[in-house]
C-alpha cells in the first residue's frame, strides 16, 4: 500500500509514461487475453492470509473468455464469449467455479464452430444474400459478457443488446431471456430504484423516430415500464448513466451513430459510430417523478464508459464520471493491439457540476491518479454525497493497480504488485459498518510472472492485503461482477 500526494502521483505518472515508450508493461499482461477453455469447480483453493469471518457469499462475475471460434478470431476485447465465474466464501475457505454462459451465440460457436451473431466489433461471415436479409432482422447477440445483477431472486447477465440472460447462481447454467428492454440498445449498468427495489435502465429505440428511453423493471416482473423518453437523431454510444434522488442523468458523449447506417452499412456494430467532438458533451436530466426532461447542458467533448456517482447539492447536480479525452479507447481495445502489448489510454475521475438554472456545466479532475471500472459503497452512497470510489489505474500502458479515490480530500491510495494486473475491485461492506469504506475489496488479479490468476482480498480502507486465493489457471481479463451475500 502506498499513499501519494498530488506531486508524488505526478512524478509517478511521468516515470510510468517513460516506460511506455521503452518496454510496454503490457508485455507481462498479454497472456491475460488468452482464451480459457476449461470449465472447472474447485473447492478449497489455497488461501494465503486471513479472510474476514463475516465474508460469506459469492463474488459472481461475467467476462469474455474465448475469442477463437472455428478458424476466426474475434476482433475486440468486448467480443469474447461470455464466461461466468464464481468465488464463494464461507468458513474461512474459498471455492471457485466457472462456466461458459450457454447463450445462443455460445452454442453456435461450440456446436458449429460459427460466429453466428453480430458482436460489438465482429460480424458473422455472410453471403451477400444473407447480409441483405440480416439488415432487416439483425441477429443480435445474447453473449452477455459485460455485467450481471440480482433483481429480486433472479440473477441476470447483461450486455448492450436487448437480450439479458438469466442464470442459476449455483450451477452457473443459463436459464433463458430475462426480459425485453424497450429498444435495440441498452446498458449493462442498471441502477437500483430504492423505492421499488426494481431496476432502472436505459434503452435506445431506433427507427424513423429514434429516442432515448429509461425504463423500470420491478423485481417480480418481466415487463419493463418506460418512465421517460426523449427524441434524438443520432444517438450516442451509452455504456452507463447517473442517478440522483430527483434525476436520471444521461451524459451524451459525441461518439454517435446514424440509425440508417447501423442498419445498412454492413459493418460491425461499433464501426458505425463516429467521433464528432464539435458536438461537445451534452447532459440531459430526466425528472424521475414528473418524467419531464431538461437540457442539454453542454461542455467540451469527452468520452466515457462509466459513471461513478451523482447527487444533488443545492441547485446543482454533481456528476462524477471516469472520462477519456476522446473515443480512441475503443480502438485501443482491439484484440490484435492488446495481444501485441500496445498501450491503452488511461481514464480519469472527473466531476461535472450542472447548474440547470444557469444552464452551465463546469468540470474538474478530482485526483491525478488514473481510474476506471469504478465502484462505490453503492447501497449507502449511490445518489448521495460520498467520499470514496475504488477502481483500477493505468501504468505502463495497461491496468496495473487498484486505486482508492478520496473525492473529499482529493487524495488517492494505491495497491500494486510487480507483474500483477488487477480487475475491477468490488466493494463489500462489513456488517454494521460505521465508516463508508469499512469493508473489503475483491479483485481478480492476473499474475503475469506465473501465468495464473488469484482472488485478492484487500482492506477497503487501507488497501492492505488481507488474503489471496490462488486459481491454477489464468482468468481472462473481464469487466464487471457483483457480490451476493449468503
Ligand atoms: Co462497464
Amino acid at each position: 500500500m502506498i499513499q501519494f500526494d498530488q506531486n508524488d502521483s505526478n512524478r509517478m505518472m511521468e516515470a510510468k509514461m517513460s516506460t511506455v515508450t521503452d518496454v510496454p508493461a503490457t508485455t507481462g499482461a498479454r497472456h491475460g487475453f488468452d482464451s480459457l477453455e476449461e470449465e472447472t469447480h474447485l473447492d478449497g483453493l489455497p488461501v494465503h492470509g486471513q479472510l474476514p469471518p463475516w465474508l460469506r457469499g459469492s463474488l459472481l462475475r461475467t467476462g469474455p473468455a474465448k475469442w477463437e471460434v472455428g478458424n476466426r478470431t474475434m476482433s475486440h476485447w468486448f467480443d469474447g464469449l461470455a464466461m461466468l465465474h464464481r468465488f464463494s466464501f464461507g468458513d474461512g475457505g474459498v471455492s471457485y467455479a466457472n462456466r461458459f454462459l450457454e447463450s445462443r451465440a455460445y452454442r453456435a460457436a461450440r456446436d458449429r464452430g460459427e460466429i453466428a451473431y453480430s458482436e460489438f466489433a465482429t460480424d458473422p461471415c455472410r453471403s451477400l444474400f444473407a447480409r441483405v436479409s440480416a439488415m432487416f432482422s439483425p441477429k443480435l447477440t445474447d453473449n452477455a459478457n459485460v455485467n450481471l445483477t440480482k433483481l429480486g431472486e433472479r440473477f441476470i447477465s447483461m450486455t448492450e443488446t436487448p437480450i439479458p440472460v438469466q442464470f442459476d447462481a449455483d450451477t452457473l447454467a443459463a436459464a433463458g431471456v430475462a426480459y425485453e428492454p424497450p429498444g435495440q440498445l441498452t446498458t449493462a449498468h442498471p441502477h437500483m430504484d430504492r423505492a421499488t427495489k426494481g431496476m432502472l435502465n436505459y434503452a435506445a429505440k431506433l427507427g424513423p423516430r429514434t429516442s432515448y428511453r429509461f425504463f423500470l423493471l420491478r423485481p417480480d416482473s418481466s415487463k419493463p415500464e418506460v418512465i421517460a423518453t426523449r427524441g434524438v437523431r443520432e444517438p450516442a454510444y451509452m455504456h452507463s448513466f447517473g442517478l440522483t434522488d430527483r434525476w436520471l442523468v444521461l451524459a451524451e458523449f459525441p461518439f454517435v451513430v446514424s440509425p440508417p447506417r447501423l442498419a445498412f452499412s454492413g459493418r460491425p456494430y461499433i464501426e458505425n459510430y463516429r467521433w464528432k467532438p464539435e458536438l461537445g458533451t451534452r447532459f440531459h436530466l430526466f425528472d424521475r417523478s414528473t418524467r419531464e426532461s431538461i437540457g442539454p447542458f453542454e461542455t467540451d467533448a469527452r468520452f466515457s464508459f462509466h459513471h461513478v456517482n451523482s447527487y444533488e447539492e443545492g441547485d446543482e447536480v454533481v456528476v462524477d464520471i471516469s472520462t477519456f479525452s476522446d473515443a480512441g479507447i475503443v480502438e485501443d481495445l482491439y484484440m490484435e493491439r492488446l495481444r501485441a502489448g500496445k498501450p491503452v489510454a488511461p481514464g480519469y475521475l472527473e466531476r461535472f457540476r450542472i447548474s440547470p438554472a444557469a444552464g452551465t456545466v463546469t468540470s474538474e479532475r478530482l485526483i491525478e491518479e488514473s481510474i476506471d471500472l469504478p465502484r462505490i459503497n453503492y447501497g449507502r452512497c449511490n445518489e448521495r454525497p460520498y467520499r470514496y470510489a475504488w477502481g483500477v489505474g493505468f501504468g505502463g500502458g495497461w491496468i496495473d493497480r487498484i486505486v482508492k479515490a478520496d473525492v473529499v480530500e482529493r487524495r488517492s491510495t494505491v495497491w500494486a504488485e510487480e507483474g500483477c494486473f488487477p480487475g475491477e475491485p468490488v466493494f463489500v461492506a462489513a456488517p454494521e459498518a460505521g465508516g463508508e469504506d469499512e469493508g473489503v475489496l475483491l479483485s481478480i488479479v492476473f499474475d503475469g510472472r506465473r501465468g495464473n490468476s488469484f482472488l485478492l482480498v484487500l482492506d477497503a480502507r487501507s488497501l492492505d492485503e488481507l488474503a489471496r486465493a490462488e486459481v491454477p489457471h489464468h482468468i481472462p481479463f473481464g469487466f464487471h461482477g457483483q457480490f451476493a451475500r449468503a
